[in-house]
């Protein structure tokens, strides 16, 4: 694909304040993987198309004590520079950035990193700072009550940017927010949920109200049921300690997914400004009754059949015995007008037979009588890899037969699009924090009214020590009886071999 990329809308047009020259931005663990994996890749892919703020300085703040060589050898360690071009721009992106050294809990630190944000600023009236918190849960608190009473500017501004997890249920995450909101305005604040910066999650809204066609289908008279679906072909390797504590059901679905959901499920918003959109989030989350364990299954992976792949307990940060979930199906009702009675099924998983994230919507039998068997239409948007998005569609198969054949509409991004780069999605939310927009953020009620979904079940899984994860062969579909669950819920199934977009070839047609 070339290199250009979609201009995004400017923050005048959304109603938001973008940052001006000379702003700051910190990014608070600077030396651990978040930072080092896409934090700095999305500042610099942004520096290279001119999007950051004129004359920005960004400034790294951890505990690990290193000069500016290492610093600087850290965190371009997953920054591509194919060309000479880009090599040259690495150059001066590293010219811009700084590292400061200090505790999360105390104040030397980051009084140290004032004063450094003072030198770099100059005399200037107004000082504007963008603090983006790649930090592990346990010090979100003190780091911003911290950077509250130490770093926030007298005149001039300052936001942060968080990261899930935003507690591990209702009660937690009120905490948290509890903490938080006598110190920053929920208007400084950007909750990133990744999942809300990716291109096709950010289509959905564009493919929903600019097509009037699948406006009018959209609702419970004509889909059958929704599933997004969340496969990685991974398991834990290394991080196990880490996901242990949260398993797939907090660490993808009761963000990123349910955050897909709601897109999909959200009436028509008033406008494209970030409180309209997140209104009709919020309203889609609140007509949403808690989860019914009697809909849920869980799994978690073992060895691989052939025996080379590790089941999730064979790792070693992995506490032995633990019932954790690395798979989930979880099905879900929204009780509204449009909804009622359409499952919404969350399916995610680790360990599984591929690499996908989609979204696919069935919709009803056609009326029988003129057609025996014909099979349901179904949109689907595939979220990743590979961008695109196919209705498949019931066709006259060409010949002197009435056969018909399963065929699809196909928009391939690959193709329809090869001029255009596709951003990242922490390049897509980093912007719009630097442009003030909160549309593709979360919201304190949306985070409260998600958590008040999922914390029944979450709480009768942990504290119900006598259900155990259903087994599944790491590099499977996931546990065996999946497919009678969906069926269960009545999703009808393309039989093995019949249909497999994109590369479904029709032979025989006499
Ligand atoms: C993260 C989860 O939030 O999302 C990970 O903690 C998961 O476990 C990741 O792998 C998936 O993100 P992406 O962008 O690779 O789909």
């Amino acid at each position: 694909m070339a290199d250009t990329i979609i201009t995004p809308p400017k923050a005048a047009e959304t109603g938001a304040v973008a940052l001006p020259a000379n702003s700051i931005i910190v990014v608070l663990g600077a030396s651990g993987d978040l930072a080092k994996k896409k934090t700095y890749p999305a500042l610099f892919g942004l520096f290279r198309y001119g999007f950051l703020p004129k004359n920005v300085k960004i400034i790294g703040y951890a505990r690990t004590k290193m000069d500016d060589a290492e610093y600087k050898k850290r965190i371009s360690s997953y920054i591509k520079t194919p060309t000479d071009a880009a090599e040259a721009q690495l150059k001066e992106f590293l010219a811009l950035t700084t590292y400061v050294s200090g505790q999360y809990d105390q104040d030397d630190g980051f009084i140290s990193l004032t004063k450094h944000m003072e030198e770099l600023e100059g005399d200037v009236d107004e000082r504007h700072r963008l603090f983006y918190m790649a930090l592990p849960p346990n010090v979100f608190t003190t780091v911003a009550q911290h950077l509250k009473k130490n770093c926030y500017p007298n005149a001039g501004g300052a936001r942060i940017i968080i990261e899930k997890p935003f507690g591990h249920d209702l009660a937690s995450s009120r905490e948290l927010q509890a903490a938080l909101q006598p110190i920053w305005t929920e208007d400084e604040i950007f909750r990133i949920d990744h999942y809300l910066g990716k291109e096709m999650v950010k289509n959905i809204l564009i493919l929903r109200f600019g097509n009037e066609f699948l406006g009018a289908a959209w609702n419970k008279n004509h889909v059958s049921s929704v599933q997004i679906t969340f496969k990685e072909p991974f398991g834990t390797e290394g991080r196990g300690g880490y996901f242990d504590q949260f398993g797939i059901i907090r660490d993808v679905m009761q963000n990123h997914l349910l955050q897909v959901l709601t897109m999909i499920a959200m009436e028509r918003p008033v406008s494209f400004s970030a409180e309209d959109i997140r209104d009709e989030k919020v309203r889609v989350l609140r007509a949403m009754p808690i989860i019914d364990p009697k809909n849920v299954v869980i799994g978690q992976y073992d060895k691989s059949l052939d025996g080379t792949k590790p089941g999730y307990q064979d790792d070693d940060t992995v506490p032995k015995g633990s019932r954790c979930p690395t798979f989930a199906a979880i099905v879900m009702y929204i009780k509204n007008d449009r909804w009622d009675g359409v499952p919404f099924i969350l399916k995610a998983g680790k360990a599984l037979d591929n690499a996908k994230v989609e979204v696919r919507v069935q919709f009803k039998d056609v009326t029988s009588g003129i057609f025996k068997d014909i099979p349901r239409n179904e949109l689907v948007l595939r979220i990743q890899p590979d961008e695109s998005v196919y209705i498949k569609m019931n066709t006259k198969l060409p010949g002197l037969t009435m056969k018909t054949s399963v065929t699809e509409l196909d928009l391939t991004y690959k193709r329809r699009f090869s001029e255009l780069k596709i951003p990242e999605a922490y390049e897509a939310l980093i912007l719009d924090a630097i442009n003030g927009d909160h549309s593709n953020f979360v919201r304190d009620d949306e985070l409260d009214a998600s958590w008040k979904i999922f914390t029944p079940l979450l709480h009768y899984l942990d504290e119900n020590t006598d259900i155990v994860p259903a087994r599944y062969p790491y590099g499977s579909r996931g546990p065996a009886f999946l497919d009678d669950f969906l069926a269960s819920y009545g999703y009808a199934r393309e039989q093995e071999g019949m249909y497999q977009w994109p590369t479904t070839k029709v032979n025989g047609n006499l």
